[in-house]
């Protein structure tokens, strides 16, 4: 449907005319004998145009017109007058409608005229509706940083942005890389567009493919109804996936294909679709490593390594942290309807001390965490959490290396992580997705990793053996 118009004459033949023609071309017509019953229909559903005669009794057709300037002042008026009854026409151009046309009428005229009539709305619609997007992308406050390092990074962002290049995102854990995304999704054509993120960590591996890409109804055991995927979902916008590293091999095939063409279907379905989507990958482990050991797919990581920001970890970039912090100060105390409290020079040397491996994440939580305990006051550094404080809590391990003249680093090594992954599996139930989170590992490499471990052990026995 092209748009709703709203036809009143008192004269049945025009009314019907008209219907015929605006049908004809695909528009949803609805017909009123007088002012009031237009009303009332205007007052169902409002039209996008309206066409009516200019003389008409009971109400008459300038009458009318005030009335919907008034109440749907977005709506376009197009007067039908009497052939040399130019005058009264000029005069409704004055009160401000949209258009005139003389009778006895041409239909196809009047149909050329409203189709114009409901392009220019649709534009104006489209031009508030990108300027509501950026006004309130303008609201919410954007990255903050001023590090040299996060300054080339944003750059980058910045030049890659306005295209529709696949970017690959890399950094610990909480150092931002959602938030660059989002921010390039933001400054990119697409931001009126959805912004999807998924974390292929945390979904079922049995379920992703799904997830990703969609599936009809009975398309597997449970796929009772037909769903959209991320990709559907994320049309004319812009998908994030999350811990790409974690994407099965099966799936990262599928990736592939749809970076290299853009089409995919449904989990049990042969129709192909193509999808207008620009797609983020970030991760916080190296792909490159992944590759060597086999785990991610050479040819998806060349597709998708090829622009590659790097988000520098907090401790490398600590110029970050104060304006972080204000940012932060800022946005809870705003939170709890309070002033922003000081920070005492002492409080601001501890945050500038810490080594911050939970990132922006974890200075967001230490402020937050102050915050509520300083109560208002200024922030001491009693009020951070211990750890910050640095109330150094012991180190986890301890080499005594006095009087040693060698160590078998490897053996030392496979043995910490032999009790590391014990530590960690013990207190998961043996959960791995769990015991690696724990870790601070994915799930791939937590498994290559004791895999390799096995092998060790497998090779030293052997090993042993042989020396018997
Ligand atoms: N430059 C920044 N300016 C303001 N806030 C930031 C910035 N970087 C990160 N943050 C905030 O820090 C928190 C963590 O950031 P984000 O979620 O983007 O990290 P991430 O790298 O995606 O983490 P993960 O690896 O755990 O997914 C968020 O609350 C985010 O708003
Ligand atoms: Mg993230």
């Amino acid at each position: 449907m092209l748009g709703r118009v709203l036809v009143v004459d008192d004269e049945k033949l025009t009314r019907e005319t008209l219907a015929l023609a605006l049908g004809d071309e695909q528009f949803e017509v609805v017909t009123a004998t007088n002012g009031f019953e237009a009303i009332a229909r205007m007052e169902e559903t409002p039209a996008d145009v309206v066409v009516t005669d200019l003389r008409m009794p009971s109400m008459d057709g300038l009458t009318f017109q005030g009335i919907v300037r008034e109440r749907w002042p977005e709506v376009a008026v197009v007067f039908m007058t009497a052939y040399g009854s130019v005058s009264s026409a000029v005069s409704a151009m004055r009160a401000g409608a949209a258009d005139y046309l003389t009778k006895p009428l041409n239909a196809d005229e009047l149909v050329i005229r409203v189709r114009r009539l409901v392009e220019r709305r649709r534009d104006r619609e489209e031009i508030a509706r990108l300027r509501a997007a950026s006004s309130a992308a303008a609201r919410t406050p954007g990255p903050v940083f001023r590090s040299a390092a996060m300054v080339a990074v944003f750059e980058q962002a910045a030049a890659v942005a306005p295209t529709d290049a696949t970017v690959l995102i890399e950094g610990e854990t909480g150092c931002g890389k959602d938030v660059l995304a989002r921010h390039i999704h933001q400054s990119s054509e697409r931001a009126a567009g959805p912004y999807v993120a998924v974390n292929c960590a945390e979904l079922n591996p049995n379920l992703i493919e799904s997830e990703l890409f969609g599936h009809e109804a009975g398309a597997f055991t449970g796929a009772a109804r037909a769903r959209q995927g991320r990709f559907e979902a994320a049309a004319g916008g812009t998908l994030l996936i999350d811990e790409v590293d974690d994407l099965p091999r099966e799936i990262q095939v599928r990736l592939l294909r749809f970076l290299h063409d853009r089409s995919f279907e449904r989990v049990g379905s042969s129709k192909t679709q193509r999808g207008d989507v620009r797609v983020i990958c970030a991760t916080k482990q190296s792909l490159d490593a992944l590759v060597r050991a086999g785990q991610f797919r050479a040819d998806l990581y060349y597709r998708i390594h090829t622009i590659h920001l790097t988000l520098p970890p907090l401790r490398g970039r600590r110029e970050d942290i104060l304006p972080l912090a204000e940012h932060f100060l800022q946005r809870f105390s705003a939170q709890r309807k309070a002033a922003t409290p000081e920070m005492t020079p002492e409080a601001l040397e501890c945050l500038w001390a810490h080594d911050w491996p939970g990132n922006v994440r974890e200075l967001e939580h230490a402020i937050e965490h102050a915050v509520m305990f300083a109560r208002g006051g200024r922030i001491e550094p009693a009020h951070l959490p211990q750890h910050v404080r640095g109330a150094a809590a012991p180190p986890l391990v301890e080499l005594h290396l006095e009087g040693v003249e060698r160590v078998d680093m490897n053996a030392l090594l496979q043995d910490t992580e032999r009790r590391l992954f014990d530590w960690a599996l013990s207190r998961t139930a043996g959960n791995q997705a769990r015991a690696a989170d724990r870790l601070a590992l994915s799930r791939t490499t937590l498994r290559s990793r004791i895999a390799a471990l096995r092998g060790a052990a497998a090779v030293d026995d052997v090993a042993s053996e042989t020396a018997d």
